[in-house]
């Protein structure tokens, strides 16, 4: 099997570590284990026994996450190992080779490169910037056919940071419905979104979504390596099969922060935290695009941690990026890895102080270097 290189993590990985401005990452700025558990909390953390646990997820975890959904139970979860084990299992189970899959894009492409990787055809349909990011419905018709077996999107998106609309949704919803197709969300982002009104599930929408989350985006707290998969109570049997075979398990420390941090009063309180960051960075973005106007524009996100910018200077994105990293130590992501050149990637969650020193030294080289 051969799979193509997933460019946007081998960027960060090669490089994230190693600039003096990293602005490449897409959540909020992480919490450490001390800001965010209590005296008690922490005591209790040193009793957790370091066992295996439940390969699917502990029971009260997988209760805790099915509480975020209507109607769901424990059987309706499985925990993965963040969400892009969740998003690994969801192709592993429900896709085969022949098979089609329409994905939005630009989108984080991990379940397009699996897909790609088992011989399932991948058919993308455009997320459009003029109508603010959203698709247009006719493509996505037309795109259909009876081999679709999925149709799968990201939102709130990444990159772009956009919402689809409530409308949009519902129409999403009812095209699934009638070709009788699986739905798959990726919902990593949810809650944070800047106007405070977190949008409903897919899966509180539609049976057949399936639904992917965990808590590295909005909760910011990535290195708890905690994701999730909510869907109808075989495709997570099969899901769970399938995880025996590759990680058997999540930690059992990240489990038990996890239920912590999922309980209503606290997950509201992180969230909140997530946005009050996230808005203070965007109106900072929002006065340095009007100050570089000449140069920069962007649809501003209404959630997560990312904006994606259109920039206007005739040098191809990965060259630019590249260019600042060698030579202001930057890090930021070209939108070649979107496949769409002429953008770049640039995070919103970081502390405000370091965004508005990077965002500083990106114009000083632009405007000293590359117009
Ligand atoms: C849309 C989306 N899904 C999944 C992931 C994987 O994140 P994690 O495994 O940390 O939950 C990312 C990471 O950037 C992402 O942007």
């Amino acid at each position: 099997m051969e799979i193509r290189e997933f460019e946007l993590e081998r960027i960060q990985s090669l490089y994230e570590n190693r600039v003096e401005y990293n602005l490449s990452d897409s959540g909020v700025h992480p919490y450490n284990l001390r800001e965010l558990l209590t005296a008690t909390e922490r005591e209790a953390l040193l009793e957790v026994e370091l066992g295996y646990g439940w390969t699917n997820g502990s029971v009260e975890l997988r209760r805790s996450i099915a509480a975020l959904y209507e109607g769901r139970d424990g059987d309706n979860v499985i925990v993965t190992n963040g969400s892009a084990e969740a998003n690994f299992l969801l192709v592993m189970t429900l896709l085969q080779p022949g098979d089609e899959i329409i994905v939005f894009v630009p989108n984080y492409l991990q379940i397009w490169g699996w897909a790609k990787a088992i011989g399932v055809e991948v058919k993308e349909v455009a997320l459009r910037a003029e109508l603010g990011w959203q698709p247009d419905l006719d493509e996505l018709r037309a795109a259909l056919s009876s081999r679709t077996k999925m149709i799968t999107v990201c939102t709130p998106n990444n990159p772009t940071g956009s919402l689809l609309t409530d409308e949009t949704q519902a129409a999403l919803v009812a095209i699934a419905a009638e070709a009788d197709i699986t739905l798959h969300a990726d919902e990593v982002y949810k809650g944070a979104e800047l106007d405070g009104r977190e949008r409903r599930s897919f899966a509180d929408l539609y049976d057949k979504a399936i639904v992917t989350n965990g808590l590295s985006k909005a909760m910011a707290l990535p290195g708890l390596r905690i994701g999730w998969l909510v869907g109808q109570v075989d495709e997570i049997y099969g899901a769970w099969q399938r995880k025996d075979y590759t990680s058997i398990t999540t930690s059992a420390v990240s489990e038990f922060v996890a239920d912590i941090v999922l309980q209503p009063a606290r997950r509201a309180e992180i969230l909140e935290r997530s946005r009050r960051i996230l808005r203070a960075n965007v109106e900072l973005l929002s006065g340095w695009i009007d100050a570089n106007a000449d140069l920069f524009s962007c649809v501003l996100p209404q959630a997560g941690g990312m904006a994606f910018l259109r920039y206007n200077m005739p040098v191809n994105s990965s060259e630019l990026v590249t260019r600042m990293r060698l030579e202001r130590s930057i890090l930021l992501l070209p939108g070649d890895v979107y496949g769409l050149d002429g953008h770049i990637r640039i995070g919103v969650g970081a502390p405000a102080g370091h965004l508005e020193a990077g965002l500083a030294r990106l114009a000083e080289f632009v405007r000293a270097e590359i117009v």
